[in-house]
């Protein structure tokens, strides 16, 4: 994102720091891409709202056409609320989970969307609790995993899904209970490698090719997220046309191995928001340790942004491009580890997938100055917590060179509200 466009210091000093920035023209962009990805005979896209489910987001897929995964009850009635229409007919809103919990039962039975079943013991949960209707088996094809080896979406040693070889016994459930299974669905997302996104998604078309013999209501094939978006500079954008290709011909291929239509479902949740927001920070400090017998020293940008507000580097050594923004702006790089409030040795951002320290060559900003992580719309907002009892950041939205403030900063009064002593 162009940071001259965006009077980020006179939102900062508005909504204080730190806060989120999402611009609605590139939201607004990429789900018209992904819009026009699936738009042909066979093709639906979802929206998995886990990545960021922001009204103003939910709103914007929804204008763009796109159906909806949801992964709690709660994602459910936010998709409801932003105006996505319940029942299953067509489906638009699937429950992915692989198992129930909270609200999710009672939310999936009483608006009817479709159930995409991540284990078996959940068709005896929907059997017992009313459930009349259609399913979706989410299957573990043996094989995949995120971006990062920690997100373990497919193989023996992932939670989700029914393993490919024991689907019929599920399916068995299914037919038991009376729920027609009319979708199957896989989500192994990225791959650490770009390719590696493209040939995953050739083999899951080529298994499910090799099940739907034994689903005669099954409509549609869902591949999952997944489509990588570039978080380091050097990234190359991923070939959105080469898609195109693979799921047109996934269409013919699982249409003549089922000889009747089969369409193909896309549920990416990075992809349409990940590049449209920002983490605004404020630099409270510059500070240095010195090397010693136990490693080299480094200098420090501390700021008052933590993984309380953006996990994905603390959690998964995630890469986020960071920019200074003010007065040390111009300055000539130097090696920076950019650091957080929280009192903890982990609350960096700038750190590899060993958890190592990475210094990231950067101007020297002064206090006071900005530091803004990029790419900050896919589980940033979404994952961030109150832990330590920081409020959850306030979410500024950029539309027609017009600011909105779409959430305000989470009070001790919002983060007290539910405390009590009621006698159980
Ligand atoms: C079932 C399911 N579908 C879709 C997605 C979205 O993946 P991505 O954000 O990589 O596109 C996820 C992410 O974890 C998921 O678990």
């Amino acid at each position: 994102m162009d940071l001259s466009r965006y009077p980020l210091d006179v939102l900062a000093g508005r909504v204080g720091t730190p806060f989120y920035f999402y611009d609605g023209a590139i939201l607004d962009q990429k789900f018209g891409e992904l819009a026009a990805l699936t738009d042909g005979p066979g093709l639906q896209c979802r929206f998995a709202v886990k990545a960021n489910p922001a009204c103003k987001v939910l709103e914007t897929a929804h204008k763009h056409g796109m159906w909806i995964d949801a992964v709690s009850g709660n994602e459910v009635l936010r998709a409801k609320r932003a105006g996505f229409a319940m029942g299953n007919e067509p489906p638009t809103v699937m429950y992915t989970a692989d198992v129930f919990r909270d609200n999710a039962l009672q939310v999936v039975v009483e608006n009817g969307v479709l159930p995409n079943i991540g284990s078996p013991g959940m068709i005896r949960e929907l059997a017992e609790a009313g459930y009349r209707g259609p399913v979706a088996l989410r299957i573990n094809p043996g094989f995949g995993h995120g971006h990062v080896q920690a997100c373990d979406t497919g193989g023996p040693s992932s939670k989700h899904g029914i393993w490919y070889e024991d689907h019929l016994e599920a399916k068995q459930l299914a037919d038991d209970a009376g729920f027609p299974v009319v979708a199957l669905h896989a989500h192994v997302g990225t791959g650490p490698q770009i390719r590696e996104f493209d040939e995953n998604m050739k083999q899951l078309v080529a298994l499910f090719a090799h099940l739907l013999p034994h689903y005669p209501d099954v409509r549609n094939v869902n591949l999952g997220g997944g489509i990588p978006h570039p978080y380091k500079p050097d990234a190359q954008a991923y070939p959105l046309d080469e898609y195109r290709e693979i799921l047109q011909g996934g269409v013919r291929q699982l249409t003549a191995a089922a000889e009747r239509p089969v369409g193909i479902e896309i549920e990416p949740g990075r992809y349409p928001v990940a590049g449209m927001a920002l983490l605004v920070a404020r630099v409270k400090d510059v500070k240095t340790t010195r090397t010693n017998e136990k490693g080299p020293g480094h200098q420090f940008i501390m700021v008052d942004a933590g993984f309380n507000d953006l996990v994905r580097p603390a959690m998964y050594g995630s890469y986020h491009k960071i920019s200074v923004v003010g007065q040390g702006a111009g300055r000539a790089p130097e090696p920076f580890v950019v650091a957080g409030p929280l009192c903890e040795s982990g609350d960096v951002f700038t750190r590899d997938d060993q958890e190592l320290l990475q210094p990231r060559p950067l101007p020297r900003p002064e206090p006071g100055d900005l530091v803004v992580l990029h790419d900050a719309g896919a589980y940033g907002a979404a994952m961030s917590s109150n832990y330590v009892s920081l409020g959850r950041a306030a979410q500024v939205f950029w539309e027609d060179g017009k600011a909105t403030l779409i959430a305000r900063r989470e009070t001790l009064e919002d983060i007290v509200r539910r405390e009590c002593e009621e006698a159980l």
